[in-house]
């Protein structure tokens, strides 16, 4: 069990999201992003017999990981809707929420999947292997105002001008649909200098698009108050700075926007508290044993 755990993915910031996490036993809590379950196990392990924990995952593979223990359940489903699915189970609030946001090292690791620019095989991309639209697809079907969106905002690629110009009269044609032949229509562009990381850049955009994360991100920031009770713990870890972002301008200014709300004497009201004020980042030793963790940033709210 341990290597299948630890192959699946290694829970990043494991120690540090539960010490945030979990400090009432016999609450519930939600766990947003099951993955290999690494961390479901770590909140379970911290609670007492009438604990309960939640977790969701919208990928399939993740449900091979699932736990066998009464004071749990895992749900098919995207996160985004945690509201509905709690409204349904007349659960009113929880005691707290952790997000580790983005793919697995399963997911990436699995080259059917299409998400490493390392493997060759499908450019799919998808997260839940269920939802309707796939990398490919975005560069088949999107006109230049959408692609140039998807790789300015998700990929800040310089010039995606240029990209989305070389995609462009390439559609239909099948030059898409797998990873070395979406490389090989841009290969002009791919500078020779560092080519992975304007490959990463390019694909990390695409996932973002295929797998809409940051509306899903938005729509759970913007529940989580009304859905976390006084004193409870939001804990989100994110990989890259749009995530991180939306997480700080909630916690820091109250408003996923980043302005602030005041009321007419100029008193902001915030949400959360922010404890720290400042992402905790992973250790040395952890990057080190990790690698997959030197971009995580990790933001704890307090639930005012
Ligand atoms: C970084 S991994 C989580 C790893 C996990 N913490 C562990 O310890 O193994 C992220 C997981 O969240 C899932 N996921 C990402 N976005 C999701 C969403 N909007 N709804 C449901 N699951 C999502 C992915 O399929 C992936 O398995």
């Amino acid at each position: 069990m341990q290597n299948m755990e630890t192959s699946y993915h290694i829970p990043v910031l494991f120690k540090e999201s539960l010490d945030a996490l979990v400090l009432n036993p016999n609450g519930t809590y939600i766990d947003l992003t099951f993955g290999g379950g690494g961390h479901s196990r770590g909140i379970l392990e911290r609670l007492g017999p009438k604990g309960h924990l939640i977790a969701f995952d919208k990928d399939t593979d993740a449900h091979e990981n699932s736990l066998n223990d009464p004071r749990f359940s895992l749900v098919k489903h995207n996160f985004r809707y945690l509201k509905q699915y709690l409204q349904y189970l007349n659960i009113a609030n929880v005691d707290g929420i952790l997000g580790d946001l983005g793919i697995s090292s399963h997911q990436i690791n699995t080259d059917k999947r299409g998400f490493a620019h390392r493997f060759n095989g499908p450019l799919d991309m998808r997260m839940d292997p269920e939802s309707s639209l796939n990398a490919a697809q975005i560069l088949d079907t999107y006109s230049e105002k959408e692609l140039l969106r998807v790789f300015n905002e998700y990929g800040e690629i310089k010039n995606a001008y240029r990209l989305v110009h070389h995609i462009l009269p390439q559609q239909n044609m099948g030059r898409f649909l797998t990873v070395e032949s979406f490389k090989k229509a841009i290969e002009s562009l791919i500078p020779q200098k560092d080519p992975s990381k304007y490959l990463s850049q390019v694909f990390q955009a695409l996932r973002i698009e295929v797998n809409q994360e940051m509306t899903d991100l938005q729509t759970l920031l913007e529940d989580s108050h009304s859905l976390i009770k006084t004193e409870g713990r939001l804990v989100v870890i994110s990989y890259h700075s749009l995530e991180d972002r939306l997480v700080k301008n909630l916690l820091l200014k109250g408003q996923l926007q980043g302005t602030t709300n005041s009321d007419i004497f100029g008193r902001v009201s915030l949400p959360f508290k922010a404890d720290p004020h400042k992402a905790i980042v992973p250790s040395e030793a952890e990057i080190a044993a990790n690698p997959r963790s030197r971009s995580a940033k990790m933001r704890i709210g307090i639930k005012n």
